[in-house]
């Protein structure tokens, strides 16, 4: 079918610069197992096993977890919690080698996949308790052939703090704690593969937080594939740590900002609320993930830096945080910390704490804090979530909770802008008060709420019914479309379903004076460790498949405006053939961005013409998300970005094994960008998304 819009040179409205971030949580392996770049499982010895359903559950430690010996000795391995590293972090193992040689492995997730000639950083705290002058041997190894090794001398006098150096005569039976390091080098390509240490001889050595970590990994800490993928979506914002886990299947498990700065060893290790979630539950109430924690090896100050380095010349990326207001999971608990106590005025001061600790200057409590842990320089946090998915409801009085947050934090920071939460849902009746109790605040308070974060995973039908949903949005308050996807009835990532959030992005993009910030969720999937699909980027130990949902997102933010061009209605009659358009300016480039979401199972075709309706020719880039089994006619990827192909950053054997053993994975989509001339119509596919950006 042929249509035509006439493309208007009046602006409607400015759009915010802000629009399309990131939601980061870690769930389905997001931080641990994935974007922290530590390929060490249970590095720690803190694990937990946690079983049952998310309201009722027992926990069980299990510290032994994803560790195992390689000798015949059953006792080899015994935990301790009798002179920990720190207190913080209480247990450690004890390794008794019989025999020289005898050693303990660790399953390190799906195993440890090396790539020939890399470097890995080694590193763990030991400490002697009968191993005169011994050697710690550190291998990864695949089926009885080493790949990579390296021997540690143990009680290397180097290692040790240096007071005991000036103090006392180091020998090599100090028995205390010294903090060990080496480097592995791969000598070739291995996956699955066994970490492995072992002593050289006889004895007995106690171990802590045994570490290995790629030499690439961006910071020491991100790693480089996933972290690539994010950077390439020069995000505005990056939500984080949650989600669920900010708030904890308990007050006592609650996401704690502080337990997750300072030194490693002190970060207070915590379940994950996720360790119970999932579609694979057993009969026996446990979950393959059921030892899911948090290690907190990415934490507040890591998330701080992650917004610096996601940053470019084109955008900057603003940290987000999200705040606990004294309320466990509401989907999962009925506990809450009364307003009126003490309990909880230190979750306030938790918040101002927060913002010393990013904006402080080095003399203050935090500030110093930030400044010890490398960063003098103020992180400038602006934006502040207060509180998750809170409605009000019997148990939890979420007004008085947001006031009081909000009323300490502007009393002491005036510029934070403070976010709202409307809930989990949209259209309900507590979404409706939430935005009423945000809307009463704003008429005399303007600085009240900032924006209002509203959540929702739809039916993809929901998001074409619903790209007006903003158009008759009041413009008092802002909103955060905090995390929304299309949840198809497989939940699985689709092209359909990326479509569906393109149109609904195109929505957002035309009330852009509106929808202030918005970002997809969930972030990141472990391929096998999935609590919820779909997701944006799927992932396993060393591939990376960026979905169709990851593509529409780069390109509503590589595409983005900074104003709304006139539409004058044209829009509603294109909807009605299942076509969304938006159309913006990019003032700095002088030029129109024009974005047609096809949802509709027909190719069709626009013609695209002035005001005055006569058909715009020129130069133009085309940019096209569209099904692999449906390539886009005439499309010349001349000029691809990053990967050409969604296909195209991995292998074609491995997208087939994913699919025969992930009933939900990801569906390849083609993401293409061409200059050509432009004859003054376009052909868009069936279910794809094309952006037209006028060059002349
Ligand atoms: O994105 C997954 C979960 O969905 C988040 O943790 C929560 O905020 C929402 O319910």
């Amino acid at each position: 079918m042929k249509h035509t819009l006439a493309i208007s040179d009046k602006i409607s409205h400015a759009i915010s610069p802000d629009m399309v971030g990131l939601f980061f949580e870690d769930i389905n392996f997001a931080a641990d197992g994935g974007l922290y770049a530590e390929m060490i499982e249970n590095r720690s010895f803190e694990a937990v096993k946690t079983k049952g359903e998310s309201h009722n559950y027992v926990l069980r430690e299990d510290n032994l977890y994803a560790w195992s010996s390689t000798s015949k000795n059953p006792d080899a391995l015994e935990i301790s919690c009798n002179q920990p590293v720190s207190e913080n972090n209480p247990h450690y193992l004890r390794f008794t080698a019989k025999n020289d040689g005898d050693g303990f492995k660790n399953k390190a997730y799906d195993g440890i996949s090396l790539k020939k000639g890399m470097k890995y950083k080694i590193s763990f705290y030991a400490r002697e308790v009968n191993y005169p002058k011994g050697k710690i041997k550190v291998s990864v190894n695949k089926d009885g052939k080493t790949i990579a090794k390296t021997e540690i001398a143990f009680n290397n006098a180097k290692n040790l703090p240096k007071e005991w150096m000036d103090t006392i005569r180091v020998t090599c039976d100090t028995k205390e704690w010294g903090y060990y390091t080496g480097d592995l080098e791969a000598t070739k390509d291995v996956q699955k593969a066994d970490f492995e240490i072992a002593l050289t001889k006889a004895g007995c050595v106690e171990f802590d937080l045994i570490s290995m970590i790629p030499e690439d990994a961006v910071a020491g800490v991100f790693r480089k594939d996933l972290f690539n993928a994010l950077k390439d979506l020069h995000p505005a914002f990056l939500r984080f740590p949650g989600g669920c886990i900010v708030e904890g299947t308990s007050i006592m498990r609650r996401y704690q900002w502080k337990n997750t700065v300072g030194e490693l060893k002190n970060r207070k290790i915590n379940t994950n609320l996720w360790a119970v979630q999932g579609g694979n539950v057993t009969a026996a109430m446990e979950s393959p993930d059921c030892h899911y924690m948090q290690s907190y090896g990415i934490g507040f100050y890591e998330y701080f830096v992650l917004c610096e380095l996601l940053s470019s010349k084109k955008r900057v990326c603003k940290p987000l945080p999200v705040l606990n207001i004294g309320v466990a999971c509401q989907f999962r608990s009925y506990e809450v910390v009364p307003v009126k106590s003490e309990e909880f005025q230190q979750y306030i001061q938790d918040a101002l704490d927060l913002i010393e600790f990013a904006n402080g200057p080095v003399t203050s409590k935090w500030g110093k804090l930030r400044a010890s842990m490398g960063h003098p320089k103020p992180f400038n946090l602006e934006l502040l979530a207060i509180g998750n998915e809170q409605w009000e409801s019997g148990c939890v009085d979420l007004a008085p909770r947001y006031i009081a947050f909000e009323k300490a934090i502007h009393k002491k920071y005036p510029k934070i802008k403070c976010i709202g939460t409307a809930g989990p849902f949209v259209g309900n009746d507590f979404h409706k008060n939430a935005w009423n109790f945000y809307r009463k605040h704003a008429a005399t308070n303007k600085a009240f709420s900032y924006a209002v974060d509203e959540h929702y995973y739809v039916a993809p039908e929901w998001l074409y019914d619903n790209v007006a949903f903003y158009d008759n949005y009041p413009r008092d308050v802002r909103v955060f479309a905090g995390e929304y996807a299309a949840h198809d009835a497989n939940l699985s990532n689709s092209v359909d379903g990326a479509v569906a959030e393109a149109a609904m992005m195109t929505g957002m993009e035309r009330n852009g004076d509106v929808v202030q910030l918005a970002s997809y969720a969930p972030l990141f999937n472990r391929i096998g460790h999935s609590q919820w699909t779909p997701d944006m980027i799927w992932f396993d130990a060393d591939k990376v498949v960026l979905t169709p949902s990851y593509y529409v997102q780069k390109l509503f933010s590589d595409y983005a405006g900074d104003a709304a061009l006139e539409l004058n209605g044209q829009e509603k009659k294109l909807r009605e053939s299942k076509l969304y358009i938006s159309a913006v300016k990019d003032k700095a480039a002088n030029t129109k961005i024009i974005k047609i979401v096809n949802g509709s199972d027909e190719e069709q075709i626009l013609e695209l013409t002035d005001k005055n309706g006569k058909l715009l020719t020129g130069k133009a880039e085309f940019v096209r998300m569209v099904a692999m089994s449906l390539k886009a006619k005439k499309v010349v990827a001349t000029d691809a970005i990053g990967t050409s192909g969604g296909t195209k950053a991995v292998s074609p054997d491995f997208m087939s094994n994913l699919k025969v053993c992930e009933k939900r994975a990801p569906e390849d989509a083609m993401y293409t960008c061409s200059k050509d001339k432009f004859s003054g119509e376009v052909t868009i596919p069936a279910k794809s998304v094309l952006v037209v950006k006028f060059i002349s």
